[in-house]
């Protein structure tokens, strides 16, 4: 056993610093037996240094991240700031001082993971970051080395709590979106701007990351195809309810077919209730990866909070330290297929749409002509008076076949323009089945 510790900087002590300098000192013994040689917290920059933090000697904070990062001896730098700078210059710094990295931000490494892990393996050191997705779920080592071996052809997670929340709650409790949001703010799961995650920029982060890893090519942030969940109504539940469905805001990662490209989305869908991504509540997140060799495999846990982020950021910690002491690195990027990824207009899959039109001859026709016309194979069909009364109006709900998601968009633009059609009340996409 090394008896001269591992020393750590810690570059951010808020909800998931402070808990990752917490287990650091209550688990030391235990951390020092795993690594085989003691670890010690030598500093631990903050913006805020009077802010009290219980368990923390006050003589290692420091508003001078760059300094504690050049001063020669530190091994190991946790990031836990989050956003693009300073993260991007102090994580760039920590390589060129010798120190490898371990970092929780999903949407640095989604906008600059390649420069990172080049910078990285230019010093010979490490770039672990299992807390940036999905929190404690273990995910990017399983799938960066457990299934090292095997092929990954599509990946379909709830990789946002937040939202998971909100949807869970319009499911079971029939609220509206604004009251289910409400609800997720009084307990502290959504922030005061819920935007990031609301509108799918946290989840498509996410989705970048692991399609890189999936797919072994390089997937930027700009790549993903994003749409938010703002737009979810009490409707769409009940219609997914009609069809044995339930909505959540998915991640989806495919591999083309034909295996010379790859596709990454971000949007809600409706998924059946028998797929095991509809029975992930409240703000749990799940990932669903199916592999050629292994099958079908589901991650599933707590992907947000203090502990269970801190969690991540210890096991990479315990990692990354191991192979300081074998004088060797884990694995890096690895962006070899350099598979391109397609636009969202060639993405096949089903669509559930609803149109609220005129009750009188003719409509239906004109409504299957028009997916016709744009090579959009109709499945099932339901017609029914407008609940509200309003007389000669009906809502239509079309339930699609596999189709490419160019030709429902035309379909969509040119229902749009019929003078039967007086809205098009949603659109979903049905996915997992
Ligand atoms: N805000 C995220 C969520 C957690 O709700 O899942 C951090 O990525």
């Amino acid at each position: 056993m090394r008896t001269r510790p591992l020393k750590v900087a810690l570059l951010g002590c808020g909800v998931v610093g402070s808990e990752v300098a917490r287990i650091m000192t209550t688990h030391a013994d235990d951390l020092t037996a795993r690594i085989g040689a003691p670890v010690e917290l030598a500093g631990v920059a903050v913006r805020r240094p009077s802010k009290v933090r219980e368990g923390i000697d006050p003589a290692l904070i420091t508003t001078d991240a760059t300094a504690l990062l050049k001063r020669g001896d530190i091994d190991v730098v946790i990031e836990v700031i989050g956003g693009i700078e300073p993260a991007r210059t102090l994580i760039t710094t920590a390589f060129e001082n010798g120190a490898s990295v371990v970092s929780a931000n999903k949407a640095l490494l989604a906008q600059d993971g390649a420069a990172l892990h080049a910078a990285a393996e230019q010093h010979g050191l490490d770039l672990y970051y299992e807390a940036a997705v999905a929190g404690a779920i273990p995910l990017v080592r399983p799938m960066r080395e457990s299934l090292a071996g095997d092929k990954i052809n599509r990946v379909i997670g709830i990789v946002n709590g937040t939202t998971n929340f909100i949807l869970d709650k319009m499911d079971s409790t029939g609220a509206g979106y604004q009251e289910a949001l409400d609800e997720a703010t009084a307990l502290g799961y959504a922030e005061a701007d819920p935007t990031a995650d609301v509108e799918g920029y946290d989840a498509a982060a996410k989705a970048a990351i692991l399609a890189g890893i999936a797919f072994h090519t390089r997937v930027r942030l700009d790549d993903v195809y994003r749409e938010g969940m703002t737009e979810v109504s009490s409707a769409d539940f009940a219609s997914a309810k009609r069809m044995g469905c339930t909505i959540k805001l998915l991640a989806i990662l495919e591999r083309a077919a034909d295996g010379a490209s790859v596709t990454a989305r971000v949007h809600p869908a409706m998924i059946p209730l028998t797929h095991p991504l509809a029975s992930v509540r409240e703000a749990y997140n799940a990932v669903f990866v199916e592999a050629e060799a292994a099958g079908r495999l589901m991650f599933y846990g707590p992907g947000a909070g203090g502990s269970p982020t801190a969690s991540a950021v210890l096991g990479d910690l315990v990692a990354v330290c191991r192979n300081k002491l074998a004088e060797a690195t884990g694995p890096g990027e690895s962006a070899y297929t350099q598979l391109p990824v397609s636009a969202m207009g060639e993405v096949v899959t089903r669509y559930h749409i609803s149109l609220d039109v005129a009750d009188k001859p003719g409509v239906l026709a004109q409504v299957a002509t028009t997916f016709a016309e744009h090579g959009v194979s109709i499945d099932t069909v339901r017609q029914q008076g407008r609940p509200d009364g309003v007389g000669n109006e009906a809502s239509l709900v079309v339930v699609t076949h596999r189709a490419p998601d160019a030709a429902l968009s035309g379909t969509v633009e040119a229902l749009r323009k019929l003078d039967t059609v007086r809205g098009v009340a949603s659109i979903m996409r049905v996915e997992g089945e």
